[in-house]
């Protein structure tokens, strides 16, 4: 969800409206992609690096984060909207644990869009994380190393119960991954757009699936 920032600046607004703007942004895609009937929605709202910006645009991140799972609780229950948060929560404050905890436990029997906030999240040491995981199992002949498959490995990602993403969007003009879902997405379409994230709206979401819906995908084979 790429250019709050830039989005705020260019109207002389302080960083932080961006992404309370950013967020309005993502109830309206949440809602499209409800009725879109798309099946799993992963947004990528604070990496492991964005500590490093000034306090109190973390501050207000995570001030967003705790507003809109408690505000917006009601919407996702009547939306049948599945929660899952995913990156390094220990290390967030306690009171926001528990508002996710809340959430997710609240939403876990619904059956419509699974969405997937990724906060404190980072691509490289959920790979790390993994590594230290299955070595320890290894350690203790839990595992045996000829067991270890891209299977087993992904059973121990924070994604372990998501499907690969199928398609990856960013927006703002900027190509790159930023150390996003790195393991997940050696197979996923790309589609870069030029809008900041404050201003996607539905009709982007779909011009995005539409370019997706024209892609070949081989998955390393070729053309049958
Ligand atoms: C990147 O834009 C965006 C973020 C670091 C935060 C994204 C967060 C939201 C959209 C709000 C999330 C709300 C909830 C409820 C999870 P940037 O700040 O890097 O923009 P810039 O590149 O223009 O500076």
């Amino acid at each position: 969800m790429d250019g709050n920032g830039r989005w705020a600046q260019a109207q002389g607004l302080e960083r932080l409206k961006g992404h309370y703007e950013g967020a309005e942004a993502l109830k309206r895609i949440v809602q499209a992609s409800v009725e879109l009937g798309i099946e799993y929605l992963t947004v990528y709202a604070f990496s492991t690096e964005n500590w490093s910006r000034p306090v109190e645009e973390v501050k207000g991140l995570m001030f967003l984060l705790r507003h809109h799972l408690t505000a917006g609780l009601n919407d996702l229950m009547k939306n049948n909207i599945k929660l899952k948060v995913i990156g390094f929560l220990d290390k967030l404050e306690l009171d926001l644990q528990e508002v996710i905890n809340q959430a997710v436990n609240k939403t876990s029997q619904n059956t419509g869009l699974t969405f997937c906030i990724a906060f404190n999240y980072g691509g490289r040491a959920e790979i790390v994380e993994a590594t230290k995981k299955i070595a320890e199992k290894i350690k203790s002949e839990e595992l045996k190393i000829e067991a270890l498959t891209e299977e087993v490995f992904a059973q121990h990602l924070l994604t372990r119960d998501l499907p690969d993403p199928d398609l990856f969007i960013r927006t703002s003009g900027v190509s790159r991954l930023s150390n996003y879902l790195l393991w997940q997405m050696a197979y996923t379409e790309m589609v870069f757009s030029n809008t900041h994230w404050p201003d996607f709206k539905k009709e982007d979401l779909i011009d995005a699936i539409t370019q997706y819906q024209q892609r070949e995908r081989r998955f390393g084979k070729i053309a049958s």
